[in-house]
């Protein structure tokens, strides 16, 4: 793949950050713990991407390739409870095509870069059992397993398992 760069969304990414979801939300492996290929409407994300702009406590960041394709999103939200305002929740997501060329990596390496003068010593996420490609990412980046979550998720009608998987930045150097 060409370079990409990794960068704060802005709300004009709202169109293909909407195609990306839908297109990873669709895939049959059904990845993504959000919601059964649906994902908010392109007016909704830019509305969101616009407010996450003036909001201390959320980020979303980008890739985007050479040629100007958004290949790559990563949101990171802190808790809302003031006694777990130090956590910080992720969601991730790289186009197929751009898959296993260190996209995801650079874009936790965002959050990380993100997280440490925001307050956020520790970040977490859920992850499907069966999101091999994921977990192996999670924990070469430094994740650790917390948890197991027994029918934590509804999907397709069913409840489903979820790994709750977490970094702590005070573990781990500087990742600039
Ligand atoms: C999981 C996902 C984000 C990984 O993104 P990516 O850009 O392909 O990941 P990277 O290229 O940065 O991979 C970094 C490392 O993670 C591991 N990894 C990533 N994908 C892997 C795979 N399919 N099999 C084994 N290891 C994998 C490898 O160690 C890899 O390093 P290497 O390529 O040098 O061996 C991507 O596959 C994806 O978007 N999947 C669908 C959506 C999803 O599952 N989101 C996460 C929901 S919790």
């Amino acid at each position: 793949m060409s370079d990409f760069v990794v960068r704060r969304a802005e709300p004009s990414d709202a169109e293909a950050l909407t195609r990306l979801a839908e297109e990873v939300s669709g895939e049959p492996e059904a990845w993504l713990i959000s919601a059964d290929g649906e994902w908010r409407s392109v007016g909704d994300e830019r509305r969101y991407l616009k407010a996450v702009r003036r909001y201390a406590h959320a980020a979303v960041f980008v890739a985007e390739r050479e040629d100007g394709a958004i290949v790559g999103r990563l949101s990171v939200a802190r808790d809302a409870h003031p006694a777990s305002a130090h956590v910080a929740d992720i969601g991730l997501m790289v186009a197929q095509d751009a898959r296993r060329q260190g996209v995801g990596r650079a874009l936790l390496e965002a959050a990380v870069s993100w997280a440490r003068p925001s307050g956020v010593s520790k970040l977490e996420l859920h992850v499907f059992p069966w999101n091999e490609p994921a977990i192996k990412l999670y924990e070469n980046f430094g994740f650790e397993r917390e948890g197991y979550r027994k029918g934590h998720y509804l999907r397709a009608g069913e409840m489903v398992d979820a790994i709750l998987m977490a970094y702590e930045l005070s573990t781990h150097g500087s990742a600039e």
